[in-house]
């Protein structure tokens, strides 16, 4: 089967660069991406996509009108595609069953039905959306349920590794592609067309075709081992600081035993991102409902950890302040889940400006790409407060690093934008109240010298001290 025509499903962070990348790189096919949010499709057709990520504009630029196609009238997408995508979100449950741990599959479900209703022919549905391991039975349950005579389904697991703010980099030039089918003839014919469509510009060595379950448990434990290297050195990072040990320097000694290895090793104030966590609940969740005790609460303490470190840091905030931050003026720099990105999903800011909300303080937050409209939704949401009006006068945000942190006591940092490195430190301290406080919670800063400014400064895994060489407060 030659594939001539993708449709995907759902817009988001998962399908829109995805697909852009495959048209970008497959000329000869049609890919249409469909969303039910029309203000979404009119995002991605107008100059300013619903989304940044670097290298992403240049991309659509050249496609979009050629090859790629953004809708929200799936129906004829469906009917004419020979691949279908299924892009949408699979959030962790807030009601019911599973509550706050399982994934909710109303999403894929409400799909796989639109698709069994208007099919006919051949069609290979391919899972993106992360899923739960067995996902796909659901799906072809639903589709041959509901199938007229003559149609002919394969389901294909093939989960997204892309990483926000690095998506383009990481379609273009992935370590690997996963491709999990059935284990029969019809089942491998479909593995290998998916195979063809990224064989247009990735070698087959990197195509690994498993079956659909190992697929898709492999995704989830891609991102809990990710998970837990962070929560590893984060555990060491509170020891770090009891000891006077720098955990950049443990990490930096530790990962360059090549069995090891250097990334995902930098300590900070947690992870966020609406994958890391979400999987790792749902591994918790599959282990309990299969009865491994054990395995559940391995996977879980990789959230208690991160769970551990955000407390921490905000804890530390208040407490370096002389316990009290009622009505001061505390400056959030960044609220993204991580540079290069706008997306805020479990972002630690979001926990940290819950936690300065409670205490009373005013937060005056500035991030390069977050919308403020975002950051006002996230801080007024029921899990944060129960008081959004109260939250609407305690919060300002602002378009500017240097007005945000004018008259502020302390300034956090959040995420770990490149811009934040190269500010003005002095120019800040000097419109702050004294004494002013530093809390680096992505270990970004020249501590040295903002020490040497006047700053007090907290960072994570590592105790920042004046030496006594250094003036003291100049105020
Ligand atoms: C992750 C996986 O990396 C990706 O393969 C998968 O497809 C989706 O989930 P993403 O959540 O976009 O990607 O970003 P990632 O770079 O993994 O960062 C996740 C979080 O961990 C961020 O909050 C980041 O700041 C934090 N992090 C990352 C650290 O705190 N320390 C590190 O060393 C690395
Ligand atoms: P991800 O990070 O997994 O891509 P997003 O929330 O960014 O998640 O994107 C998922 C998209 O899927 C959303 O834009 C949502 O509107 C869309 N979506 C969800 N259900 C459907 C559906 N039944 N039909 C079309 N689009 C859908």
């Amino acid at each position: 089967m030659v594939i001539e025509k993708i449709c995907c499903i759902g817009a988001g962070y998962v399908g829109g660069p995805t697909c852009s990348v495959l048209a970008y790189k497959c000329p000869n096919i049609k890919v249409t991406v469909c969303d039910r949010s029309k203000e979404r499709i009119e995002q991605w057709n107008s100059p300013k996509l619903p989304i940044y990520e670097p290298g992403l504009d240049e991309i659509v630029k050249e496609c979009r009108g050629r090859n790629l196609f953004f809708t929200t009238d799936l129906d004829p997408a469906i009917i004419e595609a020979d691949l279908i995508f299924i892009s949408v979100n699979t959030p962790t449950k807030t009601f019911g069953i599973g509550k706050g741990r399982a994934a909710d599959l109303k999403f894929v479900e409400a799909c796989s039905r639109k698709i069994a209703s208007l099919s006919s022919g051949r069609k290979i549905v391919v899972e993106k959306s992360t899923v739960p391991v067995h996902a796909a039975d659901s799906i072809i349950n639903i589709l041959t349920a509901n199938t007229r005579p003559g149609v002919e389904f394969q389901v294909l697991s093939n989960p997204e590794f892309l990483a926000e703010g690095t998506a383009v980099q990481d379609l273009l030039n992935p370590d690997r592609v996963l491709i999990g089918g059935e284990q029969s003839d019809a089942g491998r014919q479909a593995v290998e067309d998916l195979c063809w469509v990224y064989q247009h510009w990735i070698s087959r060595d990197k195509i690994i075709t498993t079956n659909t379950w190992s697929s898709e448990l492999s995704k989830l434990v891609a991102n809990a081992f990710l998970a837990q290297r962070i929560s590893s050195i984060n555990a060491i990072s509170a020891l770090c600081e009891a000891t006077g040990a720098d955990v950049s320097e443990v990490a930096q000694a530790t990962g360059m035993d090549s069995r090891i290895g250097s990334k995902f090793l930098q300590a900070s104030v947690g992870f966020g991102g609406s994958c890391f966590q979400k999987d790792l609940l749902n591994l918790v969740y599959i282990s309990e409902c299969l009865k491994l005790t054990e395995v559940a609460s391995y996977w879980q303490k990789v959230i208690d950890m991160n769970e551990y470190q955000k407390s921490r840091f905000a804890a530390r905030i208040v407490e370096r302040l002389f316990n009290t931050i009622t009505d001061k003026t505390i400056t959030i720099l960044g609220f993204a889940f991580k540079k290069n990105t706008g997306d805020t999903r479990e972002s630690p800011a979001i926990y940290v400006c819950k936690y300065l909300l409670e205490e009373g303080a005013n937060l005056h937050i500035y991030d390069p790409k977050v919308e403020p409209k975002q950051m006002m939704t996230d801080l007024t949401s029921p899990m944060v407060s129960v008081d959004p009006e109260k939250v609407r006068e305690l919060v300002k945000i602002y378009d500017d690093p240097y007005s945000a942190a004018a008259g502020a006591h302390a300034i956090v940092i959040c995420t770990e934008w490149d811009e934040f490195v190269r500010l003005d430190y002095q120019k800040i301290y000097d419109t702050m109240l004294k004494p002013a406080f530093l809390f680096d919670g992505r270990k970004i800063v020249d501590h040295e010298s903002v020490l040497e400014i006047g700053f007090h400064v907290e960072t994570i895994g590592k105790r920042v001290t004046r030496s006594p060489l250094l003036r003291a407060d100049p105020a």
